[in-house]
């Protein structure tokens, strides 16, 4: 079984939850309703412990992708830690600099990344841009051009591994949008245009097969068809291949019953794969990198709801009991979006009432508004408690919307009893200023 729950998470003597040191009922009172919390060590213990895996096999670097979660906060605590951050637009970008993470840590991603948004990342200096497009090899050689720099470059490949997850978050197969076809010829032919262009220098492969992956068979398939492909650019004379950088995609517990593998497994794994294949083909092993983003924040977030109403259903065999609480799609959208599962429980108080089939939804003018299809909860739950969710600290605020004109909640990281806030809450206030009105 596995803790779905930040490091820190433990009951108060009078039974509610606290994590970071801090109660949950202070923090929703101080904060309001719904709330993420974060709690800081969890995270900076997370990225500490992948940046040792990474070096304990000789990896080059372990960039952050800050897509699962950034604020200037979080991008301090994981570059205090040792990682750099994988920026996938001009906002993330700008957060990250925001935060003091020199280019030099920063690697840009994105399957059309726009002029200003190559122009910005180059006045940064970035560390890398992963091209993604033949479009994009003549922008990025353009714009460095004009810069007068030479811009290190990475090839993402597509490769055509299926990591089982959902379709939506797979994205290795060969009919998806991301990156360069190493079978149809495509991703030897970007490389081969990008060795011609001056103002490029080719520093290596990218592939991400998927995110939520649970095993190391997907990225040991990937890594096993990449070093193939090396050498055949080596056999074809067409460039040696300095870096190899294989993604992001470990998974978390969402349930107890979720199995991920262990920080470290991977790097450990992967790096031997790489290392085989290489020796087998007498080739130089490349310097690898790795862009985890769910597995360093997700686990140490948790959303704080309150009961709103609870109106029980009757349905086929029995009773299901609708509880609504005060967000919803608009703060998680991953139940909607990819069937995703939750665990939940009640956090303000204990309870030695029996356990009710429920289902928890969101306050959306939407009957697919639901947070939790599936859950038990004390039968003599009430209005005013309040829920925790967890493992909510990744793709959650970072997907929000304003659905319904609903302020996105506020972040707040905790840690030895203190709290912060990372994110305020958003207003009304902040929501009609985007209106000019009439
Ligand atoms: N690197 C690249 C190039 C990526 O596209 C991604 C995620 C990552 C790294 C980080 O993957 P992670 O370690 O977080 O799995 N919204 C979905 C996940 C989409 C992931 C997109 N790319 C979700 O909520 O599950």
């Amino acid at each position: 079984m596995s803790n779905v729950w930040p490091l820190s998470a433990t009951r108060d003597s009078d039974g509610a939850l606290s994590i970071g040191g801090v109660d949950v009922r202070d923090a929703a009172a101080e904060f309001g309703t719904p709330l993420f919390l974060l709690d800081e060590a969890d995270i900076r213990a997370r990225a500490g412990a992948y940046r040792r895996a990474a070096e304990s096999v000789g990896a080059r670097k372990v960039y952050y992708a800050a897509k699962a979660f950034l604020s200037t906060a979080v991008a301090r605590w994981v570059h205090e830690e040792g990682l750099g951050l994988d920026v996938a637009s001009g906002g993330e970008l700008a957060v990250a600099l925001r935060a003091g993470v020199p280019g030099a840590d920063l690697l840009l991603h994105g399957n059309n990344k726009s002029m200003s948004e190559i122009e910005s990342a180059m006045e940064a200096g970035v560390a890398r841009i992963v091209v993604d497009s033949f479009e994009e090899i003549v922008r990025v050689a353009d714009a460095a051009a004009r810069a007068g720099i030479v811009q290190p470059v990475l090839v993402r490949l597509t490769i055509g591994v299926e990591a089982h997850t959902h379709e939506f978050i797979a994205t290795a197969h060969e009919d998806q949008k991301f990156g360069f076809s190493v079978s149809s010829g495509a991703a030897e032919e970007a490389i081969r245009r990008i060795v011609k262009l001056p103002p490029l220098e080719f520093r290596g492969l990218h592939s991400h097969i998927g995110s939520q992956i649970f095993d190391t068979d997907g990225f040991e398939e990937a890594a096993t068809r990449i070093v193939a492909f090396v050498a055949r650019l080596r056999d074809d004379q067409v460039i040696e291949v300095a870096e190899l950088d294989l993604g992001g995609g470990m998974g978390i517990a969402y349930l107890p019953s979720d199995d991920p593998l262990a920080i470290g497994d991977l790097a450990s794994h992967v790096s031997g794969v790489v290392a085989r294949e290489c020796a087998q083909r007498k080739l130089p092993v490349p310097a690898l990198a790795f862009e985890p983003g769910r597995a360093i924040v997700g686990p140490a977030g948790v959303t704080i709801y309150e009961v709103g109403t609870i109106k029980p259903v009757v349905i086929d065999g029995g009773v299901r009991t609708y509880v609504s609480v005060d967000g919803g799609m608009s703060d998680n959208i991953r139940t909607a979006l990819y069937d995703a599962r939750y665990t939940v429980e009640l956090a303000s108080r204990t309870s030695d009432a029996d356990l009710m089939l429920v289902r928890v939804v969101g306050k959306h003018c939407e009957s697919g508004d639901i947070v939790i299809r599936e859950a038990h909860l004390p039968s003599d739950l009430a209005p005013g408690d309040l829920l925790a969710v967890a493992a909510t600290g990744a793709y959650c605020r970072s997907m929000a919307s304003n659905y319904n004109y609903l302020p996105k909640p506020a972040v707040v990281g905790v840690i030895d009893g203190s709290s912060s806030v990372v994110l305020r809450r958003e207003t009304i206030e902040d929501m009609l200023m985007l209106d000019p009105g009439a």
